[in-house]
């Protein structure tokens, strides 16, 4: 089966993009299958850094071909300048119809939520969770709704009423109907060339042989089902994610790939056991170059979690895993991760199922020689092999470990 699955096994960050963009050679195509501009993928290559928040990572590679699925959703503003910034990619980038349109009020929501809320989530602001809850009450705004005016004029007033509302009671301005009629339009014109029924367009490539990538974002901790909710995303960044964002048969997707980071982050609010506000946090940090693609908000920094891992190895059923940044931690020069904790005293080698225990988490750690012995034990707990290890920033610098 042709398909290749990539997902982040912590808060996201772990190096997807570096990890698709070394895949991406040996791939037809890299289609997204959730999220949105709240992602931040950052790729060196050709001795430049590129980083994108809507556009599939393997798309810098000339006869790759990129997909973007219905589960995503999609920030006009932001696709336009990317698409821009590498020139057209008509007949390469096929965007379906079905994909969410992340709208000005949208954006505008998750800013007014969480500037007046006591406890934010800490978001990127990019309009996610606004967006997907529309999705949700049916009311959102698709692509393929923008195409035919007499439609989208009658279809928009549900939408256009539930959220001028919302912004109304934040004693916010709203735009008049005409000026996001007029946003649509513009946005219609230049879309229509990239559209296309990705169900259709993906049987067609399996039908000629080729390999596909489905490119996760965020990660599975992040999931809205199974993450640390409400410290989430509103996705699923998970395996199974891929199966509904795209439109194909979970038993297809033959191989998982789960990316880890040698040590963990997390961007935003939520509980993350293993943090260290400490000098090896900061050391971690500065060293890691640990600052979000998306928002240039200074990471959260920690040890490994190894529960976290063997728990996320699970839910996506990884087949194989790719660990990055195991420089880092070669730099700072400790191999030190968690392999169980203590939740109000009971041993547990899984995170908590309750959102209140994850407050009473106590890890307990184990000090490891060097990396490739803290490896593999993280190999023994998943049953998983670690295939490739990254080392560097630049595509070059992977170590193939075992039949990668
Ligand atoms: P949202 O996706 O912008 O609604 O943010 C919800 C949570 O997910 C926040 O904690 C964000 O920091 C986090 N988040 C969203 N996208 C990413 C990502 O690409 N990497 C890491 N964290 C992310």
């Amino acid at each position: 089966m042709p398909y290749t699955c990539i997902v982040g096994l912590q808060w996201g960050d772990e190096g997807k993009g570096k990890v698709i963009d070394f895949l991406a050679k040996e791939h037809d195509a890299v289609a997204r299958f959730q999220g949105g501009a709240n992602a931040g993928h950052t790729v060196y290559a050709n001795g430049k850094r590129y980083s994108f928040h809507l556009l599939p990572s393997g798309i810098l590679w000339d006869d790759v071909i990129g997909i973007i699925g219905p589960g995503v959703v999609i920030d006009p503003d932001v696709l336009i300048k990317e698409i821009e910034s590498l020139g057209d990619l008509k007949g390469r980038l096929f965007i379906d119809p079905r994909a969410h349109i992340v709208m000005p009020y949208h954006k505008l929501q998750d800013f007014l939520f969480e500037s007046s809320s006591k406890k934010p989530i800490g978001t990127t602001k990019r309009g996610i969770g606004p967006a997907n809850r529309d999705r949700y009450a049916r009311i959102g705004i698709r692509i393929g709704d923008i195409f035919n005016e007499d439609y989208l004029n009658e279809y928009i007033t549900r939408a256009y009423d539930f959220n001028r509302r919302i912004v109304k009671s934040y004693s916010h301005e709203f735009p008049e109907l005409r000026e996001i009629l007029e946003y649509l339009r513009n946005f219609a014109e230049y879309v229509k060339d990239y559209v296309a029924d990705v169900v259709v367009l993906l049987e067609e490539l399996e039908k000629s042989g080729a390999r596909i990538l489905l490119e996760g974002a965020q990660g599975t901790y992040l999931d809205t089902n199974f993450g640390t909710y409400p410290y989430v995303t509103s996705s699923h960044p998970i395996a199974g994610g891929a199966s509904t964002g795209l439109g194909i048969a979970p038993w297809k997707i033959k191989r998982v790939i789960g990316v880890f980071k040698a040590y963990t982050t997390r961007v935003g609010e939520g509980p993350f056991p293993t943090e260290e506000i400490s000098e090896v946090g900061d050391m971690l940090k500065e060293i890691g170059g640990e600052y979000g693609t998306t928002t240039g908000r200074p990471r959260r920094c920690g040890w490994l979690d190894i529960p976290l891992i063997k728990y996320a190895v699970i839910i996506n059923g990884c087949t194989d895993l790719f660990v990055t940044k195991v420089d880092v931690l070669e730099r700072v020069g400790v191999y030190k991760a968690a392999v169980g904790y203590n939740i109000n005293g009971r041993y547990s080698e899984l995170p908590p199922l309750y959102p209140y225990e994850w407050e009473m988490v106590e890890p307990l750690y184990k000090d490891f020689p060097n990396w490739e012995n803290m490896l593999e034990y993280v190999e023994k707990t998943t049953r998983t092999e670690i295939i490739f290890v990254s080392v560097g920033k630049e595509r070059e610098k992977v170590i193939e470990r075992k039949g990668g």
